[in-house]
C-alpha cells in the first residue's frame, strides 16, 4: 500500500470533531484533492461489477451526534459486498456473545488474500479471520434462525437497522455472483469438512451472496459506521441496534483485519478500524466521534478502493481521528 499521504499536519484525537463548518470544509477539500485520481482497476471477477463507472466518487462523514457531511456521489447505490461482513459479525456477536464467536470464527488476520483456501488449510480448518470470505461464511452460518429464510431475514433486518432504512438486494449482482462463486462454495465445503459449518454449506453461500448484494450508498455506510461509533445506537433513528460491547468487539476485529492483507499498513498510516468491499466502498469508524465512508470503484491489488484509502488517510489526519495520535499533556502537579 502506497498512499502518497499529503504533507498535512497530524491533528490529535481530541474526543470531539472540529466544528460542523470545519468538517464540511475538510470533507470537500479531501474530495476535491482526489477527484481526478485515476489509479486502480474496477473488480471484474463478479461479472456484474465489471460495468461499474470508475468515475463515481463520493465521501460522507456522519457524526455520532447525527450531523452529516456529504460530497459527490454519496447517494449512488452499489452492492455492499465485504462490508456486510462487519455488520453480520456484530449481529452474531449480539446473538451468541464474544466467546462463542471467538472460538468458532477467530479474530486474527491470516495475511492471505480474501478468498484464500490456503489460509484454512494452514490453520487446520480454523477460519481465523471473520472479515475474509472463509470466516464470513462461518459467521453467516451462525446467524440466528432455524431456516435459511429466517437467517436471511435477520441479516437483512439488522443491516437495515444499522443503515436506518430498509435495504434491498441487487438481483443482478446476486445472480451474477451466484453463477460464478464456485470458490466460495469450495470454501464452505472445506469449512464443513472441518466442522466449522454444521448446516448446508451451499445454503450458507446463498445467504452470504445475498448479504453481499444488498444495495447501499456511501451515506448509508457512514450511518452504519456511525452506529458502531455511537456504542450501537443509530445516530439518525435513535434506535439501539447492538450493544456497546458488541461495537467494541467488532471495531477491534476491523482494526486488525478489515483491510485484508493491508490491515497492518492501514492501522499504521490511518489508525482507524475500517472495512472495505470489492464494489469500491470503505467505511472507517472513529469511536465516539463518527464514521467516514467513501465510494470509488477502482481498487488496489488487495481489493481496497484506491481513492477511498487516500481520502480517509487525509481525513484521519485533518479531523484528528487516528486512535494512536496523542500530544504531550502538561502535568498539573
Ligand atoms: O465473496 C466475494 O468474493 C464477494 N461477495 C465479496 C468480496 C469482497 O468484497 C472482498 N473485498 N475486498
Amino acid at each position: 500500500m502506497h498512499l502518497d499521504i499529503p504533507d498535512i499536519k497530524q491533528e490529535v484525537s481530541t474526543g470531539s470533531l472540529p466544528s460542523r463548518g470545519r468538517v464540511d470544509e475538510l470533507v470537500t477539500a479531501a474530495y476535491t484533492r482526489y477527484r481526478n485520481h485515476t489509479a486502480g482497476a474496477v473488480a471484474d471477477y463478479i461479472p456484474a461489477l465489471a460495468d461499474a463507472d470508475p468515475n463515481l466518487f463520493g465521501v460522507c462523514v456522519v457524526e455520532s451526534a447525527g450531523a452529516t457531511h456529504a460530497v459527490g456521489d454519496t447517494d449512488t447505490l452499489f452492492s455492499i459486498q465485504s462490508i456486510s461482513k462487519a455488520f453480520v459479525y456484530a449481529l452474531v456477536c449480539e446473538a451468541f456473545g464474544h466467546e462463542a464467536v471467538h472460538k468458532r470464527v477467530g479474530v486474527n488476520n491470516t495475511g492471505l488474500p480474501f478468498n484464500s483456501v490456503m489460509a484454512i488449510e494452514l490453520n487446520h480448518g480454523h477460519p481465523m479471520n471473520p472479515m475474509v470470505n472463509a470466516g464470513a461464511l462461518a459467521t453467516t452460518a451462525l446467524t440466528p434462525g432455524c431456516t435459511f429464510d429466517e437467517k436471511w431475514e435477520g441479516i437483512r433486518a439488522t443491516l437495515s437497522d444499522f443503515a436506518g432504512r430498509e435495504l434491498v438486494v441487487d438481483d443482478e449482482v446476486y445472480r451474477s455472483e451466484s453463477e460464478t462463486n464456485m470458490r466460495n462454495k469450495a470454501l464452505a465445503r472445506l469449512l464443513q469438512s472441518y466442522g466449522r459449518i454444521d448446516i448446508d454449506p451451499l445454503g450458507v453461500v446463498d445467504i452470504y451472496t445475498r448479504q453481499c448484494s444488498l444495495l447501499v450508498t456511501a451515506r448509508d455506510l457512514a450511518v452504519m459506521g456511525a452506529t458502531l461509533a455511537d456504542a450501537g445506537v443509530n445516530p439518525l433513528t435513535g434506535e439501539r441496534v447492538v450493544s456497546a460491547r458488541v461495537c467494541r468487539d467488532t471495531l477491534a476485529v476491523l482494526a486488525s483485519t478489515g483491510m485484508y492483507e493491508g490491515s497492518g499498513d492501514w492501522l499504521f498510516e490511518i489508525g482507524l478500524p475500517a472495512k472495505s468491499g470489492v464494489s469500491g466502498g470503505i467505511v472507517a469508524v472513529a469511536p465516539g466521534k463518527g464514521a467516514v465512508a467513501t465510494f470509488s470503484p477502482p481498487l488496489d491489488s488487495a481489493g481496497n478502493s484506491e481513492r477511498g484509502q487516500r481520502v480517509i488517510a487525509r481525513l484521519s489526519r485533518a479531523l484528528g481521528l487516528n486512535l494512536f495520535a496523542s500530544s504531550v499533556q502538561v502535568a498539573t502537579r
